[in-house]
């Protein structure tokens, strides 16, 4: 470290500390904050609870503050809600006022400041992109519409990928080599990295110390670049091309963006929103990948996998495929849906929460632009709420919770969150996930790669997602009918 960036650091923590003491003066007398840890100045409680605040450590902070509590990291708050009270209040009750979205340096640069839809703060622009999006994207007829597309990719098993590029393009990609494919994994991959890592962590808690982020924020601009560059290049353009030379639809289907663009031609959106639909979408899409590539659940249940393949046998007859319309007459099979969305929430803290203005919660005063995170993990999986939530056993669903739907009737239950912010893709996620774990279980008998007895399922937390830590290869063995 040269001695000018040490003296600078130096003086951009006194600034900050200065800065953080009178801020938290003024604060601190107007409103009475929920419990947490004691903060330090700067830092806050950062130096102390670190940087990976996934679902389990802040379901451990819980149990020490209680329901709802206050993490000061840095200058931003960060309030963690963890009963089913508390959540209804945020997501329903005080939807409005929590109806927003926090941002950081980060997703500033790959939303472009919340002109997308799922960053995006709550009002006008917010409603105006979930209106346009509703129709090509989140409705029943959609799922209709696109379901023999779906079928064909789960009995190609499995260029989950294509799923959604079908919906969105009706392109899709010919095998798992394809360059193009390769190009956009790498990407979208680079993307999540890049956005759910720790790192960026300093530069945006403390505002100061920012600068020295200049170089990760200029990797994350150019991989925004040339990934908005690439859903120009090679699909929005290609997809006008095509309409200029003929009708845009495939047998009277029009695809998604064909109903954004002509939104984009009456002055609705700009392009710049028409590339963010697709980047939001795109990230969308790897919650469903993460769902269906979730398979170590299943594969290290022997008997659940024999119990579905049973029940797709006695059902539809040994070797019929199973299609979309076939799922409503499967119980056990949602019922092994809804258990691995539970056990293994791909978004275990809900995308973040923010209020824009001061609000109150539980009689605590929350401060203006506070980070909001609701635990859903921990609701779903906590002892005192579920019978032995710690196991894959989806039968709960049949029996003793048989009335929790994914939808968010039940605020234990909020794998795609609930009211206003809810996932609005579930529709179409629900009915891609059950048709392709069908398929695979009536095809193959999974099992652990040679020489395991189980896959390794452990998890590995970013800023607000949930991965596996090490992508194993499992055996699909083929089923002789
Ligand atoms: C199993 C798959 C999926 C899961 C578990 C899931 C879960 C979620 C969750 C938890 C949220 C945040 C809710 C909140 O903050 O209160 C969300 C938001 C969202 N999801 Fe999904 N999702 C899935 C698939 C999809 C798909 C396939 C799409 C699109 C095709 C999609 C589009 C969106 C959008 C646009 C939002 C933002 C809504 C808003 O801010 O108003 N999701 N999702």
């Amino acid at each position: 470290m040269d001695l000018l960036f040490v003296e600078r650091l130096l003086v951009g923590l006194l600034a900050a500390a200065v800065v953080a003491i009178a801020v938290s003066k003024l604060r601190g007398r107007k409103l009475r904050l929920p419990p947490g840890p004691t903060p330090v100045p700067v830092f806050g409680n950062w130096l102390q609870v670190g940087d990976d605040l996934n679902h389990r450590n802040l379901a451990a902070l819980a149990r020490r503050f209680g329901d709802i509590f206050l993490l000061r990291m840095g200058q931003r708050n960060l309030v963690v809600v963890s009963s089913p009270p508390l959540a209804r209040e945020v997501l329903h009750t005080q939807g409005v006022e929590f109806g927003s979205r926090t941002r950081n340096v980060v997703f500033d640069i790959f939303t472009g400041k919340g002109q997308d839809m799922v960053f995006t703060v709550y009002g006008d622009h917010w409603r105006k992109m979930r209106r346009i999006m509703t129709v090509p994207f989140f409705t029943g007829k959609v799922v209709q519409r696109h379901r023999a597309g779906w079928e064909a990719e789960a009995a190609a098993v499995l260029m989950m990928y294509s799923n959604v590029y079908r919906i969105m393009f009706d392109r899709r990609f010919e095998s798992a080599d394809d360059p193009l494919f390769l190009r956009l994994k790498a990407l979208n991959g680079e993307r999540s990295r890049l956005a759910q890592s720790f790192e960026y962590n300093y530069g945006d808690f403390i505002p100061i110390l920012r600068p020295f982020l200049r170089g990760y924020l200029r990797i994350c601009e150019e991989v925004k670049e040339t990934r908005l560059k690439l859903f120009k290049d090679f699909f929005l353009e290609e997809r006008k091309k095509l309409a200029s030379t003929k009708a845009m639809d495939n047998n009277g289907l029009k695809c998604a963006i064909d109903h954004i663009l002509e939104a984009q031609q009456k002055g609705e959106i700009n392009e710049d929103n028409v590339l963010y639909i697709v980047e939001n979408i795109n990230v969308a899409d790897d919650a469903v990948v993460d769902g269906v590539g979730d398979r170590g659940a299943r594969v290290n249940h022997g008997e659940i996998q024999e119990k579905l393949r049973r029940e797709l046998d006695t059902v539809l007859g040994p070797g019929r495929q199973i299609t979309e319309p076939d799922t409503h007459r499967l119980p056990y099979l949602q019922a092994v849906v809804k258990e691995t969305l539970r056990l293994r929430m791909a978004i275990p803290l809900l995308v973040p929460h923010m209020n824009l203005r001061d609000a109150e919660l539980a009689g605590y005063g929350i401060p203006a632009e506070s980070k909001v995170l609701v635990n859903a993990w921990y609701l779903a999986n906590d002892p005192g709420r579920w019978r032995r939530p710690e196991e894959f056993r989806p039968e709960r669903f049949l029996e003793e919770e048989r009335n929790v739907e994914a939808n968010g009737n039940d605020f234990r239950y909020l794998p795609s969150g609930a009211r206003r912010r809810s996932c609005p893709g579930i529709v179409l996620a629900l009915p891609i996930l059950g048709v392709t774990i069908g398929r695979l279980v009536q095809n193959f008998e999974l099992l652990p790669p040679p020489g395991k007895d189980r896959v390794d399922t452990t998890e590995k937390g970013g800023q607000f997602s949930l991965h596996i830590l090490k992508h194993s290869t499992i055996v699909a063995k083929p089923r002789a009918f």
